[in-house]
């Protein structure tokens, strides 16, 4: 038997790399589906992290009981140990709290390195993990912020959990119900995504849980990737003023300069995301603030980047709104990403579950060799 060569892919682009049931992106309409439901109808004015980290992984709507089951599993699972905060404090002493909780989460791993003999625990340590990172973002903002450590509170959700321990006071009901929104929306986008295939690859190698995550943590940082949303905002701070935004905007197409916020290797239309984000900023962001400032220069930049780029199917992703709708909420720019993670830590673990049960395969690819082959060696007298 022969076997054909598979052709090179850059970016493995048109390579499939998993079975997956979790997410659907539907890149030419515009679609995002979690178990089949649009994230329109899963952001609705009750939904809740909770509730949809119960859809991921239960595959189906959770009833109330399941709802209240999943928040009392966050409540006691988001505990750390006294060492594990203080490391994570310490690591966001000198360091992007992006890279603290990629450290942080490292830490959280066991003294032993066997997860094959524990996979039957794969569901528990994950879900553990998404109510342990969420907790992390919190303590990092603390320190970073000066601030004592000053934990979860009883019968707080998720979403309230970071937003009071992130931004330092008592949130309201809307950023509360903001912050849900967006922690739904980020918390899964297919198999595909390059965090999400990180974790799936350090899954395939049987890694523990909190490697996976940890790894998938780095992968989020870059600013292709998860870090889009700090980077759209820092543009928009350096450019200041809306009137000024259309021309500097054009002048840094021109330059080839890739616009944070801007273009998908799936979708080739608006990011379905992005026009629920829109929604929540018309909701949330005040005139005369910031936001409102950057917001507009959001608008600025889908107008211009839309005009040139749009016959190429470059739209506005998630990434060009979300954060002035974070920063309408008080949280800070270097706080957009951590967030981020610990949303997408959900799809992370889901599909580090699916990774396992669909025989976990290790990811091997190959490679197109264009080096030297077979040079005589040179001792280190004749070099
Ligand atoms: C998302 C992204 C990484 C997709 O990458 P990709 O599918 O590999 O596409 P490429 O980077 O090869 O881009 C294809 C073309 O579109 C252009 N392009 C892509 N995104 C662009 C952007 N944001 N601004 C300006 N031009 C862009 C590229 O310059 C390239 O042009 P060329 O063919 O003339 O060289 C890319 O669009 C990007 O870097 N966007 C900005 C970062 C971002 O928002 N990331 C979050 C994604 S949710």
């Amino acid at each position: 038997m022969t076997l054909e060569t598979p052709s090179f892919s850059p970016g493995l682009e048109g390579v499939l790399i998993a079975e997956s049931a979790v997410s659907l992106v539907e890149g030419e309409a515009g679609r995002l589906s979690y178990r089949g439901y649009s994230i329109e109808d899963l952001t609705g004015p009750t939904g809740t992290f909770e509730e949809i980290v119960a859809l991921l992984y239960d595959g189906e709507l959770p009833t109330q009981t399941r709802i209240d089951e999943m928040r009392v599993l966050f409540e006691r699972e988001r505990a750390l140990t006294d060492d594990q905060i203080a490391i994570a404090r310490l690591a966001a002493k000198g360091t992007h709290p992006m890279f603290a909780l990629q450290a942080a989460v490292a830490t959280l791993g066991p003294m032993d390195n066997d997860f094959e003999r524990k996979v039957d625990t794969v569901v528990e340590r994950g879900q553990s993990l998404i109510a342990k990172v969420g907790h992390l973002v919190g303590v990092i903002a603390q320190a970073v912020d000066g601030r004592p450590y000053d934990g979860p509170r009883p019968g707080e959700s998720h979403a309230r959990m970071l937003v009071r321990m992130v931004t330092g006071e008592d949130p309201t009901e809307l950023q509360v119900r903001v912050m849900d929104a967006l922690l739904i929306l980020q918390a899964d986008h297919s198999a595909g995504n390059a965090s999400t295939f990180t974790s799936r690859v350090v899954a395939s190698t049987k890694a523990e849980p909190e490697a996976v995550v940890s790894a998938a943590i780095g992968a989020l940082s870059g600013p292709a990737h998860g870090g889009a949303n700090e980077g759209s905002l820092r543009l928009f701070q350096q450019i200041g003023d809306p009137a000024k935004a259309d021309e500097r905007i054009s002048r840094l197409l021109d330059d080839k300069f890739k616009i944070p916020g801007f273009g998908h290797r799936v979708y080739h239309v608006k990011d379905p995301r992005s026009k629920v984000i829109q929604r929540l900023a018309d909701e949330v962001i005040k005139d005369g603030t910031p936001a409102a400032d950057h917001y507009q220069i959001a608008l600025t930049v889908e107008k211009v980047a839309t005009e040139r780029l749009g016959d190429r199917g470059l739209f506005p992703n998630v990434d060009l709104f979300s954060g002035c709708v974070f920063e309408a909420i008080g949280i800070p720019v270097d706080f957009f990403t951590p967030l981020f993670a610990a949303s997408r830590t959900a799809g992370w673990t889901v599909n580090m579950q699916e990774q396992w049960e669909s025989g976990n395969r290790i990811f091997r690819p190959g490679q197109v060799y264009v080096g030297e082959q077979h040079r005589p060696f040179t001792d280190i007298e004749g070099r």
